[in-house]
């Protein structure tokens, strides 16, 4: 167990798969929580859910591209629980297609929820960080942001650019004692792949039979040489160690949970 007692966190995308079980191991741990998201409602249930457990957390519904919002969040965050010694990047989302293919509405939406996203929150949070001298950012990125993928071209190029951010961010903040990591998933049966897989089976007809449970699984064991899918719940125990002492020395990586799918 790490001691995250006192702290203070924002989890964006907290309403569902990745941002959720990691909300939720941050408060076992100890912190308070700041449940973000698009999904008032699912960050809300969230926020009940840990302080039926008797730590601290608050919910607060705002989209992660939008300035306004990001500042209205670390704003509330602030006032309800204290300053934030944690943000975790999570909040994400994916276009389907071949990249000639992609309209610009798709290729903004990806940049502007897991890029700009991305910028936003760590410029809005980093902030009183800097006045602090202490602080950890997590940057959910993905394998994809390490490897290029077709079909998913524009959410790909986006993570590629959180990593890089990642990297800036943590050269420019180490000064003030702030690390920044970034955390790559491989394959997690979330809505998002859900998504994914159905796209993959109106597309092309040799999968027009199968469930899109099966287009995963089957994607999974052709790439991963550990053979079976990650957890949310193995996202986050990597999140918890990276957040903590523990881990007082790592800052500017981007480190693969993805069972062996990519080795760099
Ligand atoms: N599932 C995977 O296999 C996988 C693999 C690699 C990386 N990731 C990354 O992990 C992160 C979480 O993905 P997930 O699989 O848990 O997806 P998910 O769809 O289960 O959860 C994403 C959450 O983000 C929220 N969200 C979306 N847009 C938002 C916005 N503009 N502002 C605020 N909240 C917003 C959604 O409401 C949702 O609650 C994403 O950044 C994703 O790219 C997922």
């Amino acid at each position: 167990m790490y001691n995250l007692q006192e702290q203070i966190a924002i989890v964006t995308g907290a309403g569902s798969g990745i941002g959720r079980a990691i909300a939720l191991r941050l408060a076992r741990e100890g912190a308070s929580v700041v449940a973000a998201d698009l999904d008032g409602k699912a960050a809300g249930q969230l926020a009940k859910e840990i302080t039926d457990t008797e730590n601290r957390a608050l919910a607060v519904e705002m989209d992660v591209s939008v300035e306004k919002d990001v500042e209205r969040m670390v704003k509330e965050a602030r006032e309800g629980l204290g300053p934030i010694d944690i943000l975790v990047n999570s909040a994400g989302t994916g276009t389907t297609g071949l990249i000639l293919n992609h309209s610009v509405e798709d290729w903004e939406k990806n940049m502007a929820v897991n890029l700009r996203g991305t910028f936003l929150c760590s410029r809005e949070v980093a902030k009183g960080m800097i006045l602090r001298k202490k602080g950890r950012i997590i940057n959910i990125a993905s394998i994809s942001g390490k490897q290029g993928e077709e079909f998913i071209g524009g959410y790909a190029a986006s993570k590629f650019g959180v990593i890089g951010l990642t990297q800036v961010l943590a050269k420019e903040l180490a000064r003030y004692q702030i690390r920044v990591n970034a955390v790559c998933p491989g394959y997690i049966w979330t809505p998002m792949w859900e998504n994914l897989a159905k796209w993959f089976r109106g597309s092309f007809p040799s999968l027009a039979e199968k469930s899109p449970v099966e287009i995963f699984e089957n994607r999974v064991k052709s790439v991963t040489p550990l053979r079976r899918p990650q957890t949310p719940e193995d996202i986050a125990a990597l999140v918890a160690f990276l957040v903590s002492e523990e881990a007082r020395n790592i800052t500017g990586q981007a480190i693969n949970v993805d069972g062996g799918a990519v080795m760099h």
